[in-house]
């Protein structure tokens, strides 16, 4: 028994799972490492970013010609738009275009051959990925590590399922063989998870903050935008991000403008990023870090979700029962 999803057909993988783009911890050998265990690799791009630097992370990702994708920022492409030339150049075999709009990018896009998804977080936004004619959808819940919208995980994947007949992924929370099988169950072509990758042994999160992940359940996680602003990141309003609590953000979410005005925490924070010393900077992370114990290889994380899925759904023919 095996899954296979159209998923699988589209982007030539075994198991219907792609790792998110997380900035910066999927980088060249987390995506090479999901993509030689039969799943799809994904590159995550920080606005900072050099173009020396993301050309680095993809020339690891596509070592002996595998195949990958890059996650961009729609907000971010409005202020540097070199950055989608260099996702291009890249030969990616797919790029996702979330967090406002893809439309003005999908055409380029499809005249390199490469295939288009969108992160979506409500109706609105899946209606304008859909419009743009991006091939891939993916319904990003409010569970999700990172920045994500407001509403949760099932309540947008049945809608946006609802909507239309290409493949739809289901990203935010999942991060065993039950959450895998429970989306597939619904009617999504595969999942799109990021967490959990935090933990894999190839990705650039560092060992302190993997630590932490494993310490924290499930309730340890804030929906804010403190982070955003004490680092002057102009991400629109409506995408917050979901990070560990601690110290910091406790202190100063829902005070934002009062954090900016106090010079201390300003720099409290800057000097905390600068060590590593995650009791004050950020880690986002999502609702899921409550079932993540270990750190381990991609190939181990890929293929229990596979086995641990597989067996779910087989388990549910006993739910149907004959005429
Ligand atoms: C640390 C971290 C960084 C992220 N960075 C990005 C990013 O650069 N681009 C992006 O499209 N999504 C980013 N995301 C969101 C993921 O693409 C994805 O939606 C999310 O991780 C899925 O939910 P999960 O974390 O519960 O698995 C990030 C998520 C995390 C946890």
């Amino acid at each position: 028994m095996a899954l296979h999803t159209a998923l699988c057909d589209l982007l030539g993988i075994r198991v219907p799972v792609l790792n998110a783009p997380m900035t910066p911890q999927a980088g060249g050998e987390l995506a090479r490492a999901v993509g030689a265990a039969g799943a799809f690799g994904m590159l995550g791009f920080d606005e900072d970013e050099s173009e020396e630097a993301i050309a680095e992370q993809a020339r690891l990702a596509s070592a002996g010609g595998a195949r990958f994708g890059i996650g961009l920022a729609a907000w971010v492409l409005e202020r540097r738009p070199a950055l989608l030339d260099l996702a291009i150049a890249m030969r990616p075999a797919l790029v996702s275009v979330s967090f406002g709009d893809p439309a003005p990018h999908v055409r380029a896009l499809h005249d390199a051959g490469i295939l288009v998804a969108s992160q979506v977080q409500n109706r609105t936004w899946a209606r304008a990925a859909l419009d743009a004619g991006t091939d891939i959808i993916v319904a990003q819940g409010t569970e999700a590590g990172g920045h994500t919208g407001s509403v949760g995980t099932l309540p947008l994947l049945q809608l946006v399922l609802e909507m239309t007949d290409k493949p739809v992924l289901a990203a935010g929370g999942i991060a065993s063989g039950r959450g895998l099988a429970a989306v597939l169950a619904a009617g999504a072509a595969g999942a799109w998870i990021g967490t959990p990758f935090l933990l894999a042994r190839e990705s650039r999160t560092k060992a302190a903050a993997q630590a932490r992940i494993i310490e924290s359940d499930e309730t340890q996680t804030i929906y804010t935008s403190v982070y955003d602003r004490v680092q002057g990141k102009p991400w629109p309003a409506e995408f917050r991000g979901r990070a560990l609590r601690n110290a910091f953000v406790e202190r100063w979410h829902e005070r934002e403008d009062e954090m900016l005005a106090s010079a201390d925490a300003v720099a409290e924070f800057g000097a905390a990023k600068q060590r590593g010393d995650f009791t004050r900077a950020h880690i986002y992370a999502g609702q899921s870090v409550g079932a993540l114990h270990d750190v381990e290889s991609a190939a181990d994380i890929i293929a229990r979700l596979e086995s641990d899925a597989t067996a779910r759904l087989a388990a549910c023919r006993a739910i149907i029962a004959d005429a």
